[in-house]
């Protein structure tokens, strides 16, 4: 049985999948602060298979454990966290209890429970500004938002643990721009309030909840002006994760970027998502948004190399993706009804 943190969120969703279609068991973890179960009926529905769903906190490590041993768990996928970043300046405190201090009482119950295999998200925010590009694995890690260091801290919290205990196996994914949704349009991101990230406003603008997308600033060092990122599929996303399952199979630790390899302009997305849709989505011109950088992307290679893993899916499919999600199901997962899941057969308590 595979233990999913933040298993009812929008990459979690996806993860969900990805394992239940390769036939693992998985139990999602998920204190729903930022997700809807309806996800997860959803990925059933997709999947057509159960998977278990346990309402808890990883910051309550007692509830942890006792799950780690009623389900046989035999290693974690950890994506339960707070990530957006202007918030994380404003709260930093509540960024680094959930996400470093979560993070801990996670590895306190794994390691009672002798659970010793964990997969961990971080986030190409690890780099700050670049000093190169593309990003590769070596470019100094120097984050310029609490956000970004919980992430970096508890990437070095989990190489002392490694090097104190070999038994431990540990994959650290950074990702790059997860955008998109699962083909059947059935999960997606579904944004509380207004989108922090360009896909889902973008969808938002093209689905007439909102009048324009304001791009932040048109005077960077690119080719239109505009910034430029690695936009990755969250379905070739989620995929990674069972490379990582499988390279895990041999102890030892694992630094690996998720990303393309190739950085699309704000403006490309813009027209490629209205060339998909077939809707309009007007835009205007701002300032920049403080703590951006005019271009990030990915050197995938070691990915390649080391776990035989590659990004599939374009720009256009990301868009049209997004797109059927969104045009699906305008309003996200709310007005959806509840599941009945495994859960209550089991009897199992709530954490
Ligand atoms: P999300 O908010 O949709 O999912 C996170 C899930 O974790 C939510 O379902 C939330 O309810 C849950 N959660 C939060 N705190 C919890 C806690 N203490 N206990 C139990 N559950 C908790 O976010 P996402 O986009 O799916 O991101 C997943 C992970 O990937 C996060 O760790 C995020 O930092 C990382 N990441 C995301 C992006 C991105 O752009 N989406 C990029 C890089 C890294
Ligand atoms: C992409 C581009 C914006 C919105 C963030 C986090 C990062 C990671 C991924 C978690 C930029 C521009 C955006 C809008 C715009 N998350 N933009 N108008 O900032 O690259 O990365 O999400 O780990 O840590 O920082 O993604 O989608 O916010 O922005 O012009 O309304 O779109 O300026 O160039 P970002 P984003």
């Amino acid at each position: 049985m595979i233990l999913l943190t933040g298993g009812a969120g929008y990459i979690g969703s996806h993860v969900s999948v990805a394992l239940s279609d390769a036939g693992l068991d998985v139990v999602v973890v998920d204190n729903l602060s930022n997700s809807n179960k309806a996800s997860l009926e959803r990925v059933q529905t997709i999947c057509g298979r159960s998977l278990v769903f346990r309402h808890a906190d990883i910051c309550n490590e007692e509830a942890v454990y006792e799950i780690l041993r009623a389900y046989d768990v035999s290693a974690v996928i950890h994506l339960a966290g707070f990530k957006a970043v202007g918030d994380s300046s404003v709260r930093p405190m509540a960024y680094y209890e959930n996400n470093v201090v979560g993070t801990m009482r996670l590895v306190s119950a794994m390691t009672r429970a002798s659970v010793k295999t964990l997969v961990f998200s971080s986030s190409a925010t690890v780099y700050g500004c670049p000093e190169y590009l593309p990003l590769d694995e070596k470019h100094p890690l120097k984050p310029t938002n609490p956000y970004g260091r919980t992430k970096f801290f508890i990437e070095e919290m989990l190489k002392d643990l490694c090097n104190s205990d070999p038994c431990w196996r540990v994959g650290i994914l950074r990702y790059f721009n997860p955008v998109g949704a699962h083909e059947s349009g059935l999960i997606g991101e579904d944004p509380v309030g207004i989108p922090n990230n360009l896909l889902p406003f973008v969808a938002q603008v093209a689905v007439g909840k909102r009048d324009k997308v304001l791009i932040f600033g048109n005077d960077y060092d690119t080719a239109d002006g505009t910034g430029i990122r690695d936009f990755i599929h969250v379905v070739d996303l989620a995929c990674g994760h069972l490379s990582v399952l499988n390279h895990l199979k041999q102890p030892g630790m694992l630094t690996v970027n998720l990303g393309t390899g190739s950085g699309n302009s704000v403006l490309e997305v813009i027209r490629t998502f209205e060339a998909v849709s077939g809707r309009s989505v007007p835009y205007e011109f701002g300032e920049r948004r403080p703590g951006d950088v005019a271009a990030c992307y990915a050197n995938p290679t070691f990915a390649r190399k080391a776990l035989g893993w590659k990004s599939r899916r374009s720009l256009a499919q990301m868009c049209a993706d997004h797109w059927r999600w969104q045009s699906q199901n305008p309003d996200g997962y709310r007005g959806t009804q509840p599941l009945q899941y495994r859960v209550s057969k089991l009897k199992v308590r709530a954490g």
